[in-house]
């Protein structure tokens, strides 16, 4: 968890397991029209459980391949579980890694994506110039994550408004990158992209 929300231990709620806390469909026809519509070679850093590893295999084009990366061994195991049962280990490949320090050749993937990853990191910039780097010029960074007001949902460890990032803050990293992001702000959570150039 997040070196900034060092203090009182806090209450430990139960798990409320549904999809984004009911925010999913949303959140996922968002993300559908930003996809490219060609095969490309995309990244998903900080996979979890594989959902948005699952996500890309069934959305990007046939001839696609997702390469996942999380350093929980864990998240991997079950990630490689929710793959495997879903058929899709062909499609996808997951590996331990942070975002920080990518497995990866400089400009390997058309696309780049993190969802929900930055809540869980220390400091962002590090792993946005990782992901920077790895993405091709012209390819695309693709982030979703939770709005600060998104503490009052029941995460299963109690957040406080500064656990989380705003959208304007992710969005000011990545001009300080030299990137151009285009933000899609809802009242909790956010769809930042940005081009490669
Ligand atoms: C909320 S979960 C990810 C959810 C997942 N992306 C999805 O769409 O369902 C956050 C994940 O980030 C991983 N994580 C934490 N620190 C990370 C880092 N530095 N780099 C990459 N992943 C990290 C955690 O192990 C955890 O599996």
């Amino acid at each position: 968890m997040k070196g900034r929300s060092v203090g009182k231990p806090r209450a430990v709620r139960p798990r409320v397991g549904t999809d984004f806390f009911g925010h999913g469909e949303a959140i996922r026809a968002s993300l559908v029209k930003r996809l490219p519509r060609r095969p490309v070679q995309a990244l998903d850093a900080g996979t979890g459980f594989g959902r948005n590893a699952l996500f890309l295999a069934r959305h990007l084009a046939a001839g696609s391949h997702v390469w996942s990366v999380d350093p929980s061994e864990e998240s991997l195991l079950r990630g490689i579980e929710a793959v495997q049962a879903a058929g899709l280990l062909p499609t996808v490949s997951l590996g331990p890694g942070s975002a920080e320090k990518l497995p990866f050749a400089d400009g390997y993937f058309h696309l780049a994506m993190a969802v929900m990853l930055f809540h869980h990191l220390v400091a962002v910039p590090p792993a946005l110039c990782e992901m920077a780097r790895v993405t091709r010029r012209g390819g695309k960074l693709l982030f979703v994550d939770w709005a600060p007001t998104a503490h009052l949902l029941p995460f299963a460890i109690e957040h406080r408004p500064d656990d989380f990032f705003t959208p304007h803050a992710i969005a000011e990293m990545l001009q300080d990158l030299g990137l151009a992001p285009k933000v899609e702000h809802h009242p909790m959570w956010y769809i930042i992209e940005a081009r490669r150039l």
